[in-house]
């Protein structure tokens, strides 16, 4: 059996992530990972919260909040999301658990043992006020060079010059507006990530299957210069994991934490020990340690492009770095950005549709198919409303809604509730089992390839093709001469619905869960015989009618839906 481990970049803790960022990651995850368990296979799809980091303290002190309970809290809040668009996730961690504690100071133990650690004394910006030392973001001043009044400490915004925060005039705190900074030593170590440079280039070289999208990221970090630079992995801040090596204190370290980047993906392999420790599961290291059995594990990561380095290059330094038997990504599927109505998604501006609003005014499978069948994966993509609702009348009302509420009504005003048993398949039917196999195969192919739109576009032509047998056949005409003809015809209408339901499950699992139970049926097994597939409802099978699948968006929900999120909300 073919093992799959699945991991999706960990989302902030700090707010709801919005619609672009469900598509960047989460969501084709959980496709490829519903998709793997549909063909038998053993997935390990794993999540988390990424809890540490200035962000989420400064949104713990804006929600008046010890960090450490708003964090909790907002996994709670984040974890009722995800289960709401149906995420399957084995396990949403948290990046802050006892176990990515532990495995980050071995991972930092390790590396510092290889002599991949070195320390450096530097100055920065201290605010009494704050009492902390202040990230670069945290400190705006006036531009040197174009005098803009709000330049940033790492980049004017104005004049997109790159900056210290040691070149703005008047500097001042953006968390309390204090101008009484001060520069400060201090120490902080660096993972020698340079001598890591030539195995990197190496391996990434050896990816000659990996997305383009994937592979100019990261060669372009590995060939720009300054790209593989050693760096920092320690923060002076309070929030985060102690920084020690393995068991043992750092020397000078007192105080400090681990960078959140640092410690982040190392949460990808503390949440298989959650897993355990949360009794859902009971061996880890065979999905995570080659020497324990994930050798033969097939380990994909999905992220947005902002991501790609990290998960290229400094992630693979430190599991290359470690030198013990982790297991590698083997493939990372990568994402564009998803625009919302002309201009960008924004968290900080609250610019967009949010995951819990999206929740709110429908249900998840509407997202999932809209999203999924317009995944941002060879350039960006935009979401516009008339766009989802065309998408969603469409594909799901017109097509699938469509073609199920036909044939089960239709099924028991003329047969009653039961598959008709007459006559055989023919010329007909065979035509359509030759096409849904060709169709089929190069679906299965899309999926397995983690080609989301191409996926989505053969399962909607999978839909349609039996819309149009269905339409040429016409039962309803040919029943009122030969009904026993209606009888085959419907026959295997039924038996298209049975196998939609199996096909399109890792896209819309609500949807077809109520189909598979209309037709009365616990039989998901894979279509690998398309004929034999087409026969697993026999005549007499029992079924019942089901609700309406999907309400078409209406042009006044979406003229108040437009109105509704045209703004930003806080
Ligand atoms: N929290 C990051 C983001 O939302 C992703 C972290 S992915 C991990 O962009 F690899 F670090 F885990
Ligand atoms: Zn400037």
């Amino acid at each position: 059996m073919a093992r799959h481990l699945i991991t999706s970049a960990i989302p902030y803790i700090n707010g709801i992530k919005h619609l672009g960022n469900l598509v960047g990651s989460q969501l084709p995850a959980d496709l490829f990972a519903r998709y793997r368990r549909g063909r038998g296979d053993e997935v390990m799809f794993l999540c988390a919260t990424d809890e540490h980091g200035t962000p989420a303290e400064l949104a713990a002190t804006k929600a008046g909040k010890p960090v450490a309970e708003y964090c909790a809290e907002m996994h709670d809040v984040q974890a009722k999301i995800a289960d709401g668009f149906r995420l399957s996730f084995d396990h949403f961690g948290r990046s802050s658990s006892a176990q990515n504690h532990k495995l980050t100071q071995h991972f930092a133990g390790r590396l510092f043992e290889q002599g991949l650690i070195r320390e450096v004394t530097e100055t920065q910006m201290y605010s009494p006020a704050d009492g902390r030392f202040l990230p670069d973001r945290y400190i705006e001043g006036t531009c040197p060079n174009c005098g803009f009044d709000s330049a940033r400490g790492d980049q004017c915004d104005n004049c997109t010059k790159q900056l210290d925060p040691t070149d703005l005039i008047e500097p001042y705190s953006t968390i309390s507006g204090s101008k009484d900074l001060e520069e400060r030593e201090t120490k902080h170590l660096y993972l020698c990530q340079s001598q890591l440079k030539d195995k990197l280039a190496t391996w990434i070289d050896s990816k000659s299957d990996w997305p383009i999208l994937t592979t100019s990221i990261a060669k372009k970090w590995l060939n720009d210069g300054d790209g593989l630079q050693d760096r920092g992995i320690t923060r002076d801040l309070d929030w985060g994991i102690p920084v020690k090596r393995g068991d043992a204190d750092w020397p000078g370290m007192e105080g400090k934490v681990f960078y959140v980047w640092f410690d982040a993906p190392i949460e990808y392999i503390a949440a298989a020990q959650e897993w355990v420790d949360s009794g859902k599961g009971d061996d880890w290291e065979r999905w995570w340690r080659t020497d324990k059995g994930a050798d033969d594990v097939t380990y994909t990561q999905f992220m947005g492009k902002d991501n790609v380095p990290f998960h290229t290059l400094s992630f693979p330094a430190t599991i290359f770095g470690a030198d013990e038997d982790w297991k590698l990504v083997d493939y990372i599927k990568s994402f564009n950005y998803l625009n919302y109505d002309g201009g960008q998604f924004s968290t900080s501006r609250g610019r967009g549709v949010f995951m819990d609003q999206a929740l709110e005014i429908l249900p998840a499978d509407y997202w999932r198919w809209w999203l999924l069948s317009h995944a941002p994966e060879s350039s960006d993509s935009e979401f516009t409303w008339e766009n989802f609702q065309a998408g969603v009348n469409k594909d799901l009302a017109d097509v699938l809604g469509n073609f199920v509420s036909r044939v089960t009504k239709f099924c028991r005003s003329k047969f009653g509730e039961e598959v008709p048993s007459a006559g055989d398949y023919g010329d007909a039917e065979n035509a359509l089992i030759a096409d849904l196999t060709t169709k089929i195969r190069a679906y299965e192919t899309h999926m397995d390839a983690m080609d989301v739109r191409k996926s989505a576009g053969e399962l909607r032509a999978i839909w349609v093709a039996g819309n149009e047998y269905l339409q040429n056949a016409a039962p309803w005409s040919t029943f009122k001469t030969d009904p026993d003809l209606a009888a085959v015809q419907i026959r295997m209408a039924l038996n298209l619905i049975r196998l939609y339901a199996v096909l399109s499950a890792p896209f819309i699992p609500d949807s077809t869960g109520k189909l598979l139970s209309a037709m009365n049926t616990l039989d998901t097994a894979w279509p690998d015989d398309v004929t034999a597939a087409l026969s697993a409802l026999p005549g007499g099978h029992a079924f019942s009618v089901p609700g309406n699948l999907f309400d078409k968006i209406t042009d006044e929900q979406r003229e108040d839906w437009q109105t509704k999120f045209a703004g930003t909300r806080d």
